[in-house]
């Protein structure tokens, strides 16, 4: 057999070809394309398969079946040898702006499912491979639909994650290809008009035909002849090889000796162990072509898997062999671990060794442990093959590197026999599997997974346990544990209430998390959970009805029939938008699709990181504190050895002469890196410098920093702790918050009063897509420009020439769009530009750094933590008549923006009317990494602080909290008392208008009857629904911009805000094409729209740009583009009106243009919108209602439903203000129910992956999401926060509801 030398794959087409000599087989796939292709649609956004953004199609051709095998991958966990023969297609590869785009990039666009863009590429290759396979196994169907459900849509992007859109318009614009779906119950898009009938929708809809979209030709002809000529890689040439047999595998690990080797499958577990991805192997075995590893096989004895069989084909294997229930769960459960893109290359024997050798907290040998498995093993000293059943194996010490676990039997189940010896015909199994995780369908691991089996038959009507089997994993312990004391006490028993109280308590014994393990409580909880659900109905032949059983507010009302199902049937995804559409200044107010969305949706749209890197290019990453307050001793490498690549370390001691160490600018600058002593965790010390991004990140992570403590202060760590030691920052007067009324009046007038009530909030990190980034290239004459990834380019701008110590006109910092900020890019995009700058300043080399998320995660900080003591006074109706706050605010080591966090927090707060109000702030200043604005700050907290003392308030009254809230809304007369100004005229306050319009549109009265009644009828589901306020107060900045008209006709626009995923850029050309539309020639502000281009911020093009944030930078932007527009149609109006009398007839827009060239006129008009008292601030108002359900025993929370009413004012774009407002409202979701961003004892952050920080992903959005736009007045764009429901829930769930519940029927019994 010829032996090659190379590898050959194709990437959209195209063939690619690499000398293995010259390859490291640690290259990943999404290093290959971003680095070395022009194929930037791949993203990097988490580096760990758990994000979904660099997922492309990965194709394979079986030349014997001549069958193309497509699934997507995770291109970051996907390693470039593994792909020798295949064919990658990536978002580009499926259509783009030369060619043409694909229907799913159009549709994308067309349900406004983008907004900063940066998750759409691998949105779009999740949607098109689900619609691929979908129509690969049925036959097209004619009608422009494909084969795929509606319940297949849903789930087809859900391992992908998007922190803007609330994923809502994403899985409608799936779901439009569904051939069950109505069309006209998919959410608000470009392509149905009001009143239209299905077939006009359908034919606006961008053309879906199965043969086109085969037509994308995942695999090219050239290679599939290529893969026919039998070639195989030389094994002992190079690192990389692919054996073709066990023995041939066994024979290269006997020569390799001494050698570190890995056996590479999926390669899928470096995402959670990253430390391998830097561990240098000497060889690598891909085990995937070895035909005993890859088998599937059923006969009588069972199922055979082998080890080496992806678990997306095991899923689809146990399916098609699932007439047995055991399998057909089995499965299930399967389907839940990770998400698609990691299944689909993840291996089953990868998992079963990553738990067997590590310790991973594994679903599949949980699973597999109740199923009774075993695992065949090939064992390095070539004593044969083993077999062992897989709970003995995982209990042996780690397997040796060169073992090979061949594969895994899932045995028959055949029925014990009975004691007396004869076989039992009437015995049943019963296989059960169980899953607590934050994300219901996956790619989450879990709290705690278990798997039951039992053998049981009906004998007298009771239900008699003959043999069972219970294994518990993933709760903190070494591997999935078997409850084998209560097993053995089942084991023949009765299955009664009492039987049951009594395995419980044995369970409580047996399965106790480690020492240390996160929310230990409440994993074990669950163990009981599972276990009576699993026992529960089988008591239920001997069970009475029951009537009055309360337990911690849980009322039974029968309890007769089947024991209700802890798993609540999934409902499909439901929606519905109003919005009015307003044409009174077309284009502006129409819903007009977002600006360069179809080019987000292909991966063409350019982001900092795409950028090619200039010749010579360096790659920066950060070097961070672990200590809270230490002095740094020294900076040095493990081992004092250079790491590969490494060309310096930056500190502050390479600030050039007369530039400052500054790495931010705001109210005060702060520190660029630490000096002689870090003050928090997280601080930057230092900026590492190598030839490639992977050497920078690799050596940072070889970076030893010494340190000591010596006559050094403890660090504060805590509130309380800044409060003795007086720490704080100090608020700048017009920032403070005021007291409202007479507050020692307003508690003499409570009649009832609450006093000294606590509430605290942790913090939220941002999770931007796209991490922090920059570029930094050296020019002439001393100058940087600077390619940044920010929300505030005029302050980097600053922070840089302060930091180099150059005039601020030798700096350009250029921003084109971002992707995704949430205030995270506003400060915290300073530093790392300016490092970058300092390096390249330094070095007079360019130098850019993209931020791994790890680093992102432990440098940034996030949302303020803060804690509240509240004392408030009420009358017996619930009318507060005084509230008297007191508040500290973590701000970390830093300013930042924190001074303007007490006044955001009061404003939001001040929706309710508080009688009086007194309210103390401080500003706490501790040694942990500086906290800063996200999404809303300050105004999340203060809604949740005001809603939390009215639902007090309530509970403490016994009333309604609807009722509660109802009477302490405002009058117009308070608004004006707490708001001032900002209230603006009476009829502007519509606040109540919205409280009873979502009354009335999400049947909120007739729904709380549903919910009372549903929760006398449910156990172990409760529900509650509530209906809260929400005012935010806008403040307005001045803005400049500029607007100049091309030669051709064609208008470019600049403007300070930058596109961050808001629409900022729609709204502004909507508003251009208004605005020189008044000119009213013979071209129309639609046909104007087309011609108008917003260009990338650029500093030294557009001074005093100030920030992007606040929800007012569109309209703000907008404004100082009207006035621009309004200068140019003056000055082309004389133009315009003499063309008129030459030609007697309307002109042309291009005509003038060309006229006005002529006549040099001048066509740039710059301008600075500058708010004045009357229009600089107003107030903004939503409600929003909630409906959730809570499983009482696992804590498990469905938002049911949410609707939405939103005053938006005239919006500028309803489409892009409901992205806004659904985005915000999922973000939000995520603060109070999901997300958890924690500290050490040495305040450093440790949720730092994706791992550990839960999102909100598909499956955790209101199942019914309805959003109303009102436009009522004044033009607004903001977000709004809102919260459903209590925080961490799981906490106050299932501890010891079950025992309880046992213990009080036990009791009935014994009284009958
Ligand atoms: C984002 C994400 C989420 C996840 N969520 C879950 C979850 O919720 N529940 C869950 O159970 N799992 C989860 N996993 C784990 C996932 O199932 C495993 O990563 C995957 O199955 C590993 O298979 P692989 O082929 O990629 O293994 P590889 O990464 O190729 O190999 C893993 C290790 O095993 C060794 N190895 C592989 N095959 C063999 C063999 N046959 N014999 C000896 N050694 C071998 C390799 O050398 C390596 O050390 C998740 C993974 C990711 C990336
Ligand atoms: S970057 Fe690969 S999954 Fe996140
Ligand atoms: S559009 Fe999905 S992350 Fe921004």
């Amino acid at each position: 057999m010829k032996s090659k030398t190379s590898l050959v794959f194709a990437i959209n087409g195209e063939r690619f070809e690499l000398e293995l000599s010259s390859l490291d087989p640690s290259t990943t796939l999404v290093d290959f394309l971003r680095n070395k292709t022009r194929f930037k649609s791949v993203k990097l956004g988490c580096g760990e398969g758990g994000c979904g953004a660099c997922v492309v199609l990965l194709s394979k051709y079986d030349p014997l079946l001549e069958k193309v095998e497509d699934f997507t991958v995770s291109s970051c966990l996907t390693l470039l040898c593994s792909i020798d023969g295949c064919s990658i297609t990536t978002s580009e590869g499926l259509g783009n702006s030369r060619v043409g785009f694909h229907a799913v990039h159009e549709r994308i666009a067309g349900f406004h499912a983008t907004q900063c863009g940066f998750c759409t590429p691998g949105m779009s290759v999740s949607m098109f491979s689900a619609l691929l396979n979908a129509d690969k196994s049925l036959p097209p169907l004619s009608n422009g639909f494909s084969n795929l459900t509606a319940a297949e849509a849903e789930k087809a992007v859900s391992g992908n994650l998007c922190r803007c859109t609330g994923y809502r318009p994403l899985v409608d614009a799936c779901k439009s290809f569904a051939s069950d779906v109505d069309i006209e119950d998919l959410g608000y898009n470009s392509f149905c008009k009001k009143g239209e009938n299905r077939d006009g929708v359908l034919a606006r809809l961008p053309c879906y035909d199965h043969n086109i979209s085969s037509q994308v030709s995942t695999f090219p002809e050239f290679l599939k002849k290529e893969i026919k000529i039998d070639m195989n890689l030389d094994p002992r040439k190079y690192r990389w090889s692919s054996p073709v047999s066990v023995s041939e595998l066994q024979g290269l690990l006997e020569v390799e000796n001494g050698v570190a080797v890995k056996l590479v499958a999926g390669n899928t577990s470096t995402g959670y162990y990253k430390e391998e991805k830097e561990r240098r192997y000497e060889r690598f075995f891909d085990i995937r072509k070895i035909p005993e590893l890859i088998v599937v096989r059923r006969d009588d004895k069972g199922i055979e898997l082998g080890a080496a069989v992806t678990i997306s084909k095991a899923i689809e294997f146990l399916r098609e062999k699932g007439d047995v229930s055991m399998l057909a769960k089995i499965a299930a459960h399967m389907e839940k671990i990770a998400s698609r893109f990691v299944r689909n290359t993840g291996t089953i024997g990868g998992n079963i060794m990553m738990a067997q050798r590590k310790q991973f907290p594994s679903d599949l040998t949980t699973i597999l442990v109740a199923a009774r498995a075993n695992v065949k093993i090939m064992s390095s000293g070539g004593s044969g093959q083993e077999q062992f059943t897989l709970e003995e194996f995982l209990q042996q010490p780690p397997l040796e590197t060169k073992s090979l676990l061949l594969s895994v039997e899932i045995p028959s189940w055949r029925p014990m026999m009975k004691k007396n010896g004869s076989s039992s015909s009437d015995t049943h199994l019963l296989f059960e599997t169980y899953r607590a995780a934050p994300r219901p369908l996956g790619n989450a691991l879990a709290f705690m997974n278990a798997a039951f089996s039992a053998e049981v038959s009906l004998s007298d009507r009771n239900i008699v346990v003959h043999d069972c089997l219970l294994a518990f994993g993933a709760y903190g312990t070494k591997h999935a544990h078997r409850a084998r004391k209560v097993e053995d006490f089942l084991a023949g028993k009765v299955i009664s209430d009492e039987v049951l109280m009594e395995a419980i308590g044995l369970l409580k014994d047996e399965i106790v998390p480690d020492k240390g393990t996160s929310h230990a409580g409440y994993r074990s909880s669950l163990a009981v959970a599972f276990l009576f659900e699993f026992f529960g109905s089988l008591t239920q032949t001997n069970a009475k009805a029951t009537n009055g059983w309360v337990n911690g507010g849980c009322k039974e009302i029968g309890f007769d029939q089947k024991v209700e199902s802890l798993k609540r049937p999934e409902a499909m995804l439901s929606s519905s938008q109003q919005i009015v559409e307003n044409q009174e200044y077309s284009p502006v107010g129409k819903g007009i699709v977002k600006s360069g969305a179809c080019l987000q949706a292909s991966g063409e749209a350019v982001y900092v990181d795409d950028i090619p890197s200039p010749d010579n290019c360096l790659y920066g990453a950060i070097i961070y504190s672990t200590m809270p307050l230490a002095r740094i001793k020294s900076i040095r490498f493990k081992e004092n050895r250079v790491p590969e690549g490494v060309l310096g370390i930056i500190t502050y001691k390479d600030i050039p002469k007369g530039g400052r160490n500054i790495g931010t600018k705001f109210f005060n600058s702060d520190l660029l890196f630490a000096e002689e002593i870090t003050n928090c965790a997280g601080q930057i010390i230092a900026f590492l410098v190598a030839d490639s991004q992977k050497h920078a990140d690799v050596a940072a992570n070889l970076v030893v920093i010494d340190y000591d403590t010596e006559n050094l202060e403890p660090p504060i760590l805590t509130l309380e702790e800044a409060v003795e030691k007086s720490s704080f920052f100090t608020v700048p007067p017009p920032l403070r918050c005021k007291s409202v009324g007479d507050i020692s009046k307003g508690m003499a007038e409570a009649e009832h009063k609450i006093l000294g009530s606590k509430i605290s909030f942790g913090s939220q990190y941002f999770f931007y897509m796209e991490t922090q980034t920059a570029l930094a290239v050296p020019d002439e004459d001393n100058c940087m420009v600077v390619y940044s990834s920010t929300q505030a380019p005029e302050y980097v701008h600053q922070t840089i020439a302060g930091c180099l110590g150059v005039p601020e006109h030798n700096v350009r910092v250029i921003t084109r769009r971002v992707g995704g900020g949430f205030g995270g890019k506003v400060m915290k995009s300073m530093p790392v530009a300016a490092a970058c700058a300092l390096a390249a300043s330094k070095m007079q080399r360019p130098v850019r750094t993209y931020v791994n998320r790890k680093t992102d995660m432990i440098t940034t900080g996030g949302r303020h933590p803060m804690k509240i003591t509240y004392s408030v006074g009420f009358k017996s109706n619930g009318k507060i008549t005084a509230l008297d706050l007191e508040l500290l605010l973590d701000a970390g080591i830093s300013e930042d923006i924190s001074p303007l966090m007490p006044s955001a927090i009061q404003g939001a707060m001040m929706k309710y009317d508080w009688g009086a109000l007194s309210f103390d702030v401080k500003v706490c200043k501790t040694n942990t990494v500086s906290r800063t604005a996200v999404r809303a700050p300050g105004d999340v907290q203060g809604s949740y602080i005001g809603e939390a003392i009215i639902e007090k308030v309530a509970s403490y009254l016994s009333i309604d909290v609807d009722e509660i809230r109802k009477v302490n809304l405002h009058t117009y007369e308070s608004l004006r008392l707490f708001h001032s100004a900002k209230a603006g005229e009476s009829p502007e306050y519509t606040l109540p208008l919205l409280w009873d319009k979502l009354a009335e549109f999400s049947r909120f009265n007739e729904r709380r009857k549903v919910v009372e009644e549903f929760n006398a009828t449910n156990m172990w589901r409760k529900r509650g629904i509530s209906r809260v306020p929400a005012i935010y107060g806008v403040a307005m900045r001045s803005t400049p911009g500029r607007v100049s008209i091309l030669s051709d006709g064609s208008v470019v626009v600049e403007v300070p805000g930058i596109e961050i995923g808001q629409g900022l850029w729609t709204k502004v050309k909507q508003m251009a094409a208004f605005s020189l539309g008044l000119i009213q020639c013979g071209t129309t502000s639609d046909e104007l729209l087309k011609k108008i281009r917003v260009i990338q911020s650029d500093t030294l093009s557009l001074v005093q740009g100030s920030v992007t944030g606040g929800s007012t930078s569109s309209e703000a932007s907008s404004e100082a583009v009207r006035a621009c527009c309004d200068g140019l149609v003056k000055r082309l109006l004389p133009v315009n009106n003499s063309l008129v009398e030459k030609t007697g007839g309307p002109v042309t827009w291009d005509n003038i243009i060309s006229q006005a060239y002529q006549q040099s006129v001048n066509l740039s008009v710059s301008s600075l919108y500058s708010p004045d008292v009357s229009t600089g601030g107003y107030l903004n108002y939503g409600v929003a209602a909630s409906e959730v359900e809570v499983n009482v025993l696992t804590g498990e929370t469905t938002v049911l439903r949410t609707d939405i009413i939103y005053d938006c004012g005239k919006s500028l774009n309803p489409a892009v203000d409901l992205g806004q407002i659904e985005g915000a409202f999922v973000q939000g979701l995520g603060f109070f129910m999901l997300e958890e961003y924690l500290m050490n004892s040495d305040g450093l952050i440790v949720t730092d992956s994706t791992w550990t920080y839960k999102i909100p992903t598909v499956d955790t959005i209101p199942r019914q999401f309805n959003v109303e736009i009102l436009n009522s007045g004044h033009h607004k764009n903001r977000v709004l926060s809102s919260k459903a429901t209590m925080p961490v829930v799981k906490e106050f769930c299932g501890l010891d509801v079950v025992e309880k519940y046992l213990e009080w029927k036990v009791q009935q019994r014994k009284n009958f």
